[in-house]
């Protein structure tokens, strides 16, 4: 076995925080290397070493046998080694080929930019990826999904033979996935060496042919994927045993919250003409409603519509507790009780200039105020008390946001949510990057809220995930509903039946 990445006793502080200690472990040439430990284990960060981002840390890296110390990006692309991140990296303001050719674009030799010849070797680096987005289209006008596709692309225009994924999968919905698979085989038979990092199992155990365990920035161990199973995995990630299954006891419902009736979103332009279609559904207090669905299903557009965010005015009937609802704006629907995590954190949900604390106090400052004085006390407390509850790693509530690690950040947006106390809860697949010990906490905290009397509706790209925790599943198809089961009616496959059923 020829090692094409030496990992030689790499080390990495962040100020008090050991993010890396004296790591060590190999990649061989041509394998799919995942990694996999809890939020916080120091995964991303051996990765940015890896890719020139980081480039202040002890101990030493060798690709092909040579000692590199890379002082960029683009030195490490250079020697061969790309990144896509974990948390999106585009320009939103630019165009998908300007992104993909930032800072090497093609010129006719003074320097004036050859857009055309950008654009059609754009197109043909996603048509390789099975995406029709136009490579004039602006960035930040597609959705999460093809975004990260975008960055795919420019990893492959780059001709990389060691390509790091940072939770790729994690944005993706199912075809997406099915998709990126499809294309990780065909980096393989190209004899691309892939150090790959999820938090779903099953991907890892699909996809790797070993595994590397890192817990609190130390190496574990180095698995065979034949020799081992996820359990295993689980056990090494966490260090100790722990209760996987969780259940809901039946539950008795509360009162009629939410009334949703006929709900349609029109598609102007669209040739489908309808985003949403005649979607009814009710919401009682005490319960969690799945709504499952496949890539455009609709499941998105469906909480945004509720939460007063969609871009074009829903069409239809929305009553909470009774009284008919009008959200031009997310202030509007919060104010009247609904709270909503978004599915792309960086986008609508974090603020990089304001701390963890700041980040997850930000929607009750006003009720941490008496006489309009902010109480910083009040704030800490509050803030300090959901870092314990949500089991959040960080340096302390004054820590930059952006210290924290990916899975880490998506549980302050959970934990602010759960401090204003809505009626309605929307979480839009809020366990992505989510580890599973963490994943597993969630799944009871959304139990034990809806046991106080909270109504929660809940998305994910995890069907096994919404059979969990959901008391209802909702299924979508084109814009349309086309199921509903009762926990106990639900099954992976009738709900994936639904999902597909073409609407009439
Ligand atoms: N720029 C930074 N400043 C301060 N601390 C940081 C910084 N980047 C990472 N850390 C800390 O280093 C530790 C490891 O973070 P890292 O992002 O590598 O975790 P991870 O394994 O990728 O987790 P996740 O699964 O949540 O993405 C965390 O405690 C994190 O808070
Ligand atoms: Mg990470």
């Amino acid at each position: 076995m020829t090692a094409v990445v030496e990992i030689r006793g790499v080390g990495k502080r962040f100020g008090a925080v050991k993010a890396l200690d004296d790591v060590s472990f190999s990649v061989a040439k041509g394998e799919l290397h995942a990694v996999m430990g809890e939020n916080g284990a120091g995964k991303s960060t051996l990765m940015k070493i890896l890719s020139g981002v980081i480039t202040d840390y002890e101990g030493e890296l060798r690709i092909e046998g040579q000692v590199q110390k890379f002082l960029s990006t683009r030195q490490a692309e250079r020697i061969g080694v790309s990144i896509i991140h974990q948390e999106l990296n585009l320009v939103e303001q630019l165009s998908v080929a300007a992104n993909i050719f930032l800072g090497r674009e093609e010129t006719y030799g003074w320097g004036i930019l050859d857009q055309a010849t950008m654009e059609r070797t754009a197109g043909e680096l996603l048509a390789q990826l099975d995406s029709n987005v136009s490579p004039k289209s602006l960035a930040g006008s597609l959705r999460v999904g093809d975004q990260q596709l975008i960055e795919i692309a420019k990893a492959l225009s780059l001709d990389t033979s060691i390509l790091i994924m940072d939770e790729p999968t994690s944005a993706l919905t199912e075809a997406e996935v099915q998709r990126l698979y499809r294309v990780i085989d065909a980096l393989r038979e190209r004899g691309v060496t892939i150090l790959y990092i999820s938090h779903k199992m099953d991907e890892v155990f699909r996809l790797a042919d070993r595994i590397t365990v890192l817990r609190d920035g130390k190496f574990v161990q180095t698995l065979d994927r034949a020799d081992t199973n996820p359990q295993q995995i689980a056990h090494l990630m966490v260090g100790r045993e722990f209760e996987t299954a969780v259940t809901r006891p039946q539950t008795t419902l509360g009162e009629e919250v939410l009334r949703v009736e006929k709900l349609s979103q029109p598609w102007p332009g669209h040739s489908k003409q309808w985003r949403l279609k005649d979607v009814s559904l009710e919401l009682r207090r005490g319960e969690v409603l799945g709504i499952a669905g496949l890539m455009g299903a609709g499941r998105t557009e469906l909480l945004e519509c509720l939460f007063g965010a969609s871009a074009v005015r829903p069409q239809g009937s929305i009553k909470l507790d009774g009284k008919d609802c009008d959200f031009r704006h997310p202030a509007d629907a919060m104010r009247a009780g609904i709270a909503m995590v978004t599915e792309d954190r960086k986008r609508l949900g974090l603020f990089g200039h304001l701390s963890t604390g700041g980040n997850i106090t930000m929607c009750r400052l006003s009720e941490l105020s008496a006489l309009g004085v902010l109480s910083r006390c009040a704030e800490a407390n509050a803030a300090n008390e959901q870092v314990e509850l949500m089991g959040i790693k960080t340096d302390g509530i004054e820590a930059s946001i952006n210290s924290l690690s990916g899975g880490n950040q998506q549980k302050c947006i959970i934990a602010r949510c759960m401090l204003t106390q809505p009626k309605v809860l929307l979480l839009d697949d809020p366990t992505r990057g989510v580890d599973v010990g963490a994943k597993t906490e969630l799944y009871r905290l959304m139990h034990r809220l809806a046991d106080q009397g909270m109504a929660i509706i809940v998305t994910s790209s995890e069907l096994p995930e919404l059979l969990t925790v959901s008391d209802r599943i909702l299924v979508l198809c084109e814009g349309e509903l086309t199921g509903e089961f009762t926990r106990a009616e639900a099954t992976e496959q009738k709900i994936m039946e639904a999902a597909t059923a073409v609407s009439v």
